[in-house]
């Protein structure tokens, strides 16, 4: 049978990652909702109408849904839930701002999802986003490897933008990783990146390391400040839309992403970044890196940080 994938929301998160979900050209059909009367319906019109251009044959479905679950049932058979729904951030605001208020939004969606869709691999998008991913798995009662959440794809792909802008190299030759939280407790990973095959650390002064370090753990707030009106899309939707396709292909990939941590580093009971096999089931197992003893520290401290934080959700 084809695939299926359901974006929630259809603001510039959502839409951007259904365009490219579509232009995978791997599902059959691909489901976008929104609370919103007629815009899901108006972007897979639309979507719909690029198919010819584009070249792929996937339906885009438009879904608006209601305050108690109305139009829920055209989420039915998803393979893959890709939650975006809840407000971004404003100039001057941290995510954990956003927590109530998205905390409101990803239980109603997250319930939902399990009543309708109650075989899916969830992605959580939503900030902040290790709460709202821990929130996810409370309200839907899934298996832990079937709920995980998006933010190190996209901060590996900042730090690696940033290596290879700083160095003239072509993306390609660069390596980083990023783990923590995706927030003030990011770990950018300088031991376990490379460029060409060569360490980082031999390639670039250690001052500068630190400064793009820095620049990537404030890559989020970076762009926030510019368009003044709303967070980024164009590179968190290119990592959501590959970790859904990942798991519609059941791939294996290792990719950082926000998962189930149970004894990995140390560390159990927690939703936090770190790298993981992804497949149809979502989580196939988390992989275990080498990490320098700064590194592995400022892990468990991410670790302290989200812990305290995503017990908090649960009463939310
Ligand atoms: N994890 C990451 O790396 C990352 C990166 C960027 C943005 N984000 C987060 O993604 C979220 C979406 O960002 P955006 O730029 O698309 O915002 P946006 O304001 O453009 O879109 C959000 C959409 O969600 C919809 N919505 C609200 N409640 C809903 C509900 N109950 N059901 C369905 N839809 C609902 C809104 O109507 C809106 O269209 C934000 O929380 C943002 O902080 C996360």
């Amino acid at each position: 049978m084809g695939k299926k994938v359901t974006v929630v929301g259809a603001g510039f998160y959502g839409s951007t990652t259904a365009q490219r979900l579509a232009e995978y050209d791997v599902f059959d059909t691909v489901v976008i909702t929104d609370i919103i009367e007629g815009k899901p319906a108006g972007i897979a019109l639309d979507l719909n109408q690029s198919r010819a251009v584009e070249g792929f044959e996937t339906t885009v479905v438009g879904v608006t849904t209601g305050p108690n679950g109305e139009g829920y049932e055209g989420i039915e058979g998803s393979d893959v839930v890709v939650i975006t729904a809840g407000l971004p951030r404003k100039p001057g605001m941290s995510r954990m701002d956003l927590l109530e208020t998205n905390a409101k939004i990803v239980r109603q969606v997250a319930e939902n999802v399990a009543k309708y869709a109650p075989n899916a691999v969830v992605i959580v998008v939503s900030n902040p986003l290790d709460e709202m991913t821990a929130l996810a798995q409370i309200a839907t009662q899934f298996p832990r490897n079937r709920v995980l959440g998006q933010a190190g794809m996209l901060d590996t792909a900042r730090f690696t933008n940033f290596v290879a802008e700083a160095l003239q190299v072509p993306v390609k030759s660069v390596k980083t990783l990023t783990l923590g939280s995706h927030g003030d407790t990011m770990v950018p990973v300088p031991s376990q990146s490379s460029v060409n095959g060569k360490p980082l650390r031999e390639v670039m002064p250690a001052e500068q390391i630190e400064d793009l370090v820095v620049r990537t753990r404030n890559g989020g707030a970076e762009v926030v400040a510019l368009l003044k009106t709303g967070s980024a899309y164009y590179a968190p939707s290119a990592a959501a839309a590959r970790m859904a396709k990942a798991v519609a292909e059941d791939s294996g990939e290792v990719m950082p992403v926000c998962a189930w941590v149970d004894g990995e580093y140390g560390i159990s009971g927690v939703y936090l970044g770190v790298e993981a096999e992804i497949g149809a089931q979502g989580v196939k197992r988390v992989v275990e890196t080498d990490l320098d003893a700064d590194e592995l520290a400022a892990l468990r401290e991410a670790a302290e940080a989200v812990r305290a934080k995503q017990a908090d959700v649960a009463s939310m």
